[in-house]
């Protein structure tokens, strides 16, 4: 039976080793998404000083006290001008490859939008690279629609 739950203090290390998969993960599709060596060592300080902030949840998906899996969200602010001043931001999911297809990732979001909604969040954005159709597949499957095209171009 898999729990989703808040992150503890004593599970930053795992969690960023299942982050340190899904960059290099992500690395694939492009390498604007390498990272630095030190890189799990700075999400795992940035996440341990998010402490206690209550715009932000890290949750995990523990299958009978393993961790599989993690969603963090936070609410974000849009430039002034815009009429929509908060929003919710899903800046990571993953779920470990041998386990997914079992609706873990579905129940990461759920959780995501329940944090959101209770903050009287109600609109939510995510980044997914344009090469990672399944992953696109899978947040279609949940309702999300097509906001913006994220376009670069080396100089
Ligand atoms: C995206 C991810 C989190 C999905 O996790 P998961 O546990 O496999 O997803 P679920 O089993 O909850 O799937 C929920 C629904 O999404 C859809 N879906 C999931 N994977 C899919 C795929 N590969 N192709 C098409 N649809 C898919 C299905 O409709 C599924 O519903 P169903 O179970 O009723 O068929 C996982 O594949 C992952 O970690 N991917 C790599 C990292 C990544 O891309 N993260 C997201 C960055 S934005």
């Amino acid at each position: 039976m898999i729990a989703i739950r808040e992150v503890r203090g004593d599970e930053l290390l795992k969690i960023s080793a299942m982050w340190g998969e899904f960059m290099a993960f992500n690395g694939t599709f492009n390498d604007s998404f390498k990272i630095k060596k030190r890189a799990r060592a700075i999400f795992s300080k940035e996440m341990s000083e998010r402490g206690d902030n209550p715009d932000c949840r890290l949750a995990v998906a523990d299958d009978a006290g393993q961790l599989i899996g993690f969603c963090y969200s936070y609410i974000s602010l849009k430039p002034k001008y815009f009429k929509l001043e908060k929003f919710g931001f899903v800046g990571d999911l993953f779920v470990k490859e041998e386990y997914r297809g079992r609706g873990t990732g579905r129940l990461l979001v759920a959780d995501a939008l329940k944090f959101f909604k209770k903050r009287k969040i109600n609109q939510i954005e995510l980044l997914v690279a344009q090469q990672n159709i399944d992953t696109i597949k899978f947040w279609e499957s949940l309702g999300f629609d097509h906001l913006l095209t994220w376009m670069f171009k080396r100089i």
